[in-house]
């Protein structure tokens, strides 16, 4: 029997990300209203995903020629809403999806930090995430006044500080906190809610939080540390980690290794959940798939200023100063902003040119590349699983629509369940008891398991 892994929807941004791609025409027109996400949500609980991640960065891209102008023209992650906000919305419209916005250590101080969460955990009743960056730009960290971002590796040791502050606020309250219990007149056990005084190199907090508890004690904690010091914090602090590394080797090669540091620090490695991005094409036959393919290879062709516009976004690099035939071997690249993405992409590029080196690198934006029927594509997501040796899969897809979201959860997803692979249905009322677990699901209230800590409100 095949081993069966989890699914994961990496939604880049709550924004117009595919305008201008195709089956997107209404977006540029409704992409303030909630509906496009709400749907999105919808249909992939109908499909028994563990979750979808809210993908976000709070600024206006300008590394590309130092102008905003290719950013605003092709809403390269811009108009952009807080995912907070669209998390709230996507948890009210769903029952047992998880939702996973990211946050970023330096615009938000912990409290407001643990307090928002706490809050989002409580209204989806235990199915909130949050994955944890720690920013990339400069530019962003001035619209929140400060100069520049710290070194990368001093923003992980902030972040480990800073995980240390929100644990604190989340555990201050006690299992068993929440009596309201009517005769007594007690609502709450004070014996049980406790204050932090948190005291840190770079933060304080007092707590207790006043929001009350998380019903999952703490939220499942995604992460995406690809560099050696960003494994070592997501290994510390992950429930699952999502990555990009390409080829069934570097996964395989990464998985193990944030499962040995794990270890290491003491944690069940069966408890980080590696899911990897994958960008599939698929047609109704191979043929219809690879014209597809050829499709989106053309789009990428004629947009190779607005891919390096995006990628110098995240590594803060000027990529409109070099002549596109340039060998990449030939250029000093640096980042203070996604190491791991430039290490990729150097290692990748070689000597090809600037715009050859994008095109592959976005051409396989996925971890593996596939391409064909729904059968065809959950045979090589089994095989490459096997390989590596588990855990998942993270959708992202360059043309997110309506019609790319009904093709995995109407074809691909029945074909990877025909196969054993993906769950039919969830057995968990709680987003971290799924983000764990495979065991066969069963739908229906009256059936799921209750989490011990908290009773459920709805359901
Ligand atoms: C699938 C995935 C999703 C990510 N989402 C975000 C995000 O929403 N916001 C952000 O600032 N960084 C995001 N990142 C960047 C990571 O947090 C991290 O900085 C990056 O993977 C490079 O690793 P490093 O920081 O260890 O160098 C994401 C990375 C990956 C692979």
């Amino acid at each position: 029997m095949p081993k069966p892994f989890h699914l994961g929807w990496f939604l880049q941004g709550s924004s117009a990300q595919a305008w201008g791609e195709p089956f997107t025409g209404t977006i540029g027109t409704d992409w303030m209203a909630p509906d496009l996400f709400c749907d999105m949500a919808r249909h992939l609980e109908r499909a028994c995903f563990d979750y979808i991640l809210i993908e976000d960065s709070s600024y206006v891209g300008e590394s590309y020629g130092n102008l905003r102008e290719l950013y605003l023209k092709h809403a390269l992650a811009v108009p952009r809403q807080d995912p907070a906000i669209t998390a709230t919305l996507m948890a009210a419209a769903t029952k047992r999806i998880g939702i996973v916005p990211t946050f970023a250590t330096f615009t938000h101080p912990p409290y407001l930090l643990a307090r928002m969460i706490a809050s989002l955990d409580q209204i989806s009743s235990g199915r909130i995430g949050w994955n944890m960056v720690t920013g990339s730009s400069d530019v962003a960290a001035r619209n929140y006044g400060l100069p520049a971002l710290p070194e990368h590796d001093v923003r992980y040791d902030m972040a480990d500080e800073y995980m240390q502050a929100v644990n604190g606020l989340w555990d201050s309250w006690e299992p068993g906190a929440l009596i309201a219990d009517r005769a007594s007149g007690v609502m709450i056990d004070h014996t049980k809610v406790h204050a932090v005084d948190f005291e840190g190199r770079w933060y304080k907090t007092h707590g207790p939080l006043n929001s009350g508890p998380c019903p999952q004690g703490r939220p499942v904690i995604a992460q995406a540390g690809g560099s050696n010091r960003g494994r070592q914090f997501a290994s510390a602090n992950a429930d699952t980690i999502v990555a990009g590394v390409k080829g069934t080797a570097g996964m395989k090669a990464y998985r193990d290794d944030v499962r040995a540091r794990a270890a290491a620090q003491g944690r069940d490695p069966d408890r980080v959940k590696v899911l990897f991005l994958v960008n599939p094409v698929i047609g109704h036959t191979q043929a219809e798939a690879e014209e597809r393919l050829a499709q989106r290879r053309a789009r990428a062709e004629a947009q190779i200023p607005q891919l390096l516009a995006f990628f110098g976004k995240i590594t803060n690099i000027d990529f409109a100063q070099y002549d596109l035939d340039t060998p990449v071997n030939t250029l000093d690249l640096r980042t203070n902003g996604h190491q791991q993405s430039l290490d990729d992409f150097k290692r990748t590029a070689g000597s090809k040119s600037l715009r050859q080196a994008m095109l592959s690198y976005r051409g396989t934006s996925g971890s593996i590349e596939l391409v064909g029927t729904p059968d065809a594509i959950a045979g090589q997501m089994a095989e490459a699983m096997e390989e590596v040796g588990g855990d998942g899969f993270l959708f992202s897809m360059t043309d997110v629509s309506r019609r790319t979201i009904a093709e995995v959860a109407d074809g691909l997803v029945p074909a990877l369940q025909a196969r054993g692979l993906t769950r039919r249905a969830y057995a968990h009322a709680q987003f971290r008891d799924n983000c764990w677990n495979l065991e066969a699901g069963y739908p229906g209230r009256n059936n799921v398991q209750e989490h011990p800590q908290w009773p459920r409100v709805s359901s």
